[in-house]
């Protein structure tokens, strides 16, 4: 369903100008998880709504986690050959058209917000949000710090807040705009925005434990990138067993903050369950 409504939201490959619309479809149909569409249209139904109110707002999500992917790929940033199976963007295209197929991606995501036509919860208030999760105190502030942090000794505490704005602030977007689009309560709302948080970290825990321990073919993408790059990571400050305890008691905190959503949480709690164990 996801598949079929992005490209019904992106223009088509073969539309002018065609390079960058190539360039676009080359990443966003590059086959990622998206995680982040199904969290956000199982958050619409765990507050009992239809998740079809909640696929634009899904859509606008990945289209930003995309264009994210395609700049921390970049040579001034992670310097990646590899994405989701296939030469990065950047690769193929070169580096101009990767930084502006990642703002025509951004662009895009906010048009197709847009389309949202609220209930509970109207037009400005998730296009705010969903600005906010990318923005310089979230996302982009969370990836200047990852990089600020390459080569440095830093804090736990540090290390959770740079984790918090990079993945978990679009991940908790995710999940509160789906939640949003099922016109949640104020608590549901809250639990889901906890839940989110946590399972933003485990998530990037995780991610940071198959750097070390997965293969580029595995992957999909560049592996052992970051002991090279001496990124910031948990498996760096806390070993690979310390880190992978912290995935786990992350991924039960993101449990239990489900609790105020009874026997309606557990789709969610099953995703989180799954993502602890994935292996790509
Ligand atoms: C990778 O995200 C970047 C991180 C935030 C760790 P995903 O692992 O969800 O990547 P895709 O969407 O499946 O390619
Ligand atoms: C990526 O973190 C976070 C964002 C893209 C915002 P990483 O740099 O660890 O992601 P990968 O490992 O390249 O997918
Ligand atoms: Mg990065
Ligand atoms: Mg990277
Ligand atoms: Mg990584």
């Amino acid at each position: 369903m996801i598949e079929e409504a992005l490209r019904g939201y992106v223009p088509s490959p073969s539309s002018k100008p065609r390079l960058l619309h190539e360039a676009m479809d080359h990443s966003l149909f590059a086959g990622g998880k998206r995680l982040r569409p199904i969290l956000c249209l199982a958050a619409c139904e765990a507050m009992g709504g239809d998740h079809r109110r909640a696929l634009p707002l899904a859509c606008a999500v990945e289209c930003i986690h995309t264009y994210s992917l395609v700049h921390d790929d970049l040579p001034a940033m992670d310097n990646d050959d590899w994405r989701r199976g296939k030469p990065t963007l950047h690769k193929i295209y070169g580096e101009a058209m990767a930084i502006l197929a990642g703002d025509a991606l951004l662009a895009r995501a906010f048009e197709i917000a847009s389309r949202y036509t609220g209930g509970r919860y109207g037009t400005g208030i998730v296009v705010a949000e969903l600005a906010r999760a990318c923005g310089s105190r979230a996302l982009v502030g969370g990836q200047v710090s990852d990089l600020e942090a390459e080569g440095k000794e830093i804090s736990f505490r540090e290390l959770r807040a740079i984790h918090l704005r990079k993945t978990g602030a679009l991940i908790t977007a995710a999940l509160r705009l789906g939640a949003m689009a099922g016109d949640a309560s104020r608590e549901s709302l809250r639990a889901v925005t906890e839940f989110g948080r946590f399972l933003g970290l485990a998530f990037q825990v995780i991610d940071d434990i198959l750097d070390l321990t997965q293969t580029r073919e595995a992957l999909g993408k560049s592996a052992g990138k970051d002991l090279a790059a001496e990124k910031a990571t948990f498996p760096r400050l806390l070993g690979l067993e310390g880190a992978q305890r912290a995935a786990e008691r992350y991924t039960s905190r993101a449990h239990r903050a489900l609790a105020p959503l009874g026997t309606r949480g557990a789709i969610l709690d099953r995703l989180a369950r799954y993502l602890l164990a994935r292996e790509s």
